[in-house]
């Protein structure tokens, strides 16, 4: 038996929840935060439920941290000499490599200290230990869930919690002029699923307007061919590597062997995407990459991934499923043709 905390986008986490049934009989949840926060009782063993989730990794199950421990919460001075003590007794992990501490608190909680709070005092105590701590790509994480009577607390590297952010929640620096929201979907993307753009040559952009991903795309020093009826902003005409088509996609064409990276961000319907995508895929080069979003339609989300996987899969092997941080109302695939 194990205990862990998983974590959804806001609204998923039933999503998450469902996925993790269909592969765990008997698993047992508590809902922490509505439709994003979940407490799992587990009967596997913590290896067990790591191997499970690393080698069938859900959907829309965005973070999740095992319940090593449960401390009660008393509201004072003492939450944080007992976190501290926790941190002394666990010596060995602390020399073992460098340790990030991530907090999260539910609103109201009773536990009185800051995410801020809580890391210098147990940043204190690990290098006193003699270990060292970190914010960015730590050897493992030290994760406390501030709930409403107790603190939940875990260790976990950031591949078993699936994400080196507190609760999976990655945060990009906005930047000034920046054209739309979507392009933190594939820079995330990017990171997510280690598929590093500046390796591609001449890429392909289906429903690219306004043209944040075009832009991220020749930042990372691509041609770029875009395609959207709707208008791409205008600084992108500075960049001579690009290509606009104002047109649909489906009255497009191009030679064989031309892109060795497609990206689609339509948000449409997603089985006419699925098809859009399939007339484009002699214009790819073999073992060319796809970074795709699905839109999750009202009715049965599963099934329509499901449905739209298996249409792709006649040209592409499905490399990872994902609904991203940035992901609204949709996953991302990531694809390799065939
Ligand atoms: C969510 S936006 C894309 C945002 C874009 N990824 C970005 O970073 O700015 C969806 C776009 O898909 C375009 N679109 C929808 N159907 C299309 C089609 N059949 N052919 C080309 N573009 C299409 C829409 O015009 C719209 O601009």
């Amino acid at each position: 038996m194990s205990h862990w905390i998983g974590t959804a986008n806001h609204g998923f986490a039933s999503l998450a929840m469902e996925e993790l049934r269909r592969q765990i009989n008997g698993i047992k949840f508590t809902q922490l935060i509505a439709g994003e926060v979940f407490k799992m009782e587990v009967p596997l063993s913590r290896e067990e439920m790591l191997d499970l989730i690393q080698t069938n990794e859900p959907i829309f199950l965005r973070h999740i941290q095992p319940i090593d421990r449960a401390l009660p919460i008393h509201g004072n001075a003492d939450d944080l000499q007992a976190l501290s003590e926790l941190m002394r007794g666990a010596r060995m992990r602390c020399e073992e490599g460098t340790t990030a501490i991530h907090l999260r608190r539910l609103d109201g909680t009773p536990f009185i200290y800051s995410a801020a709070d809580t890391k210098a005092v147990l940043d204190a105590v690990i290098m006193e230990l003699g270990g060292e701590t970190t914010m960015q790509s730590p050897d493992q994480i030290f994760s406390i869930f501030a709930a409403a009577e107790e603190l939940y607390v875990g260790w976990g590297t950031p591949s078993e919690q699936l994400s080196d952010w507190p609760g999976g929640a990655v945060r990009f620096q906005r930047e000034e002029g920046q054209i739309s929201r979507a392009k933190f979907k594939l820079l995330e993307a990017e990171r997510a699923f280690k598929v590093y753009f500046e390796t591609f040559r001449e890429a392909l952009d289906i429903g690219a307007a306004p043209g944040g991903w075009t832009h991220l795309l020749l930042e990372r020093g691509l041609r770029v061919t875009a395609i959207d009826p709707a208008e791409l902003h205008p600084t992108l005409a500075a960049y001579p590597r690009l290509t606009k088509m104002k047109k649909n996609a489906s009255d497009v064409n191009f030679p064989a062997n031309t892109f060795d990276l497609l990206v689609c961000d339509m948000s449409w319907s997603p089985m006419q995407m699925a098809k859009l995508v399939l007339e484009k895929t002699d214009a790819l080069t073999d073992g060319a990459t796809a970074i795709i979003t699905i839109k999750l339609m009202h009715k049965k989300p599963l099934q329509t991934i499901r449905d739209v996987i298996s249409k792709l899969e006649t040209a592409f092997e499905l490399k990872k499923a994902k609904q991203l941080f940035h992901n609204r109302d949709e996953i991302t695939l990531y694809l390799v043709k065939r």
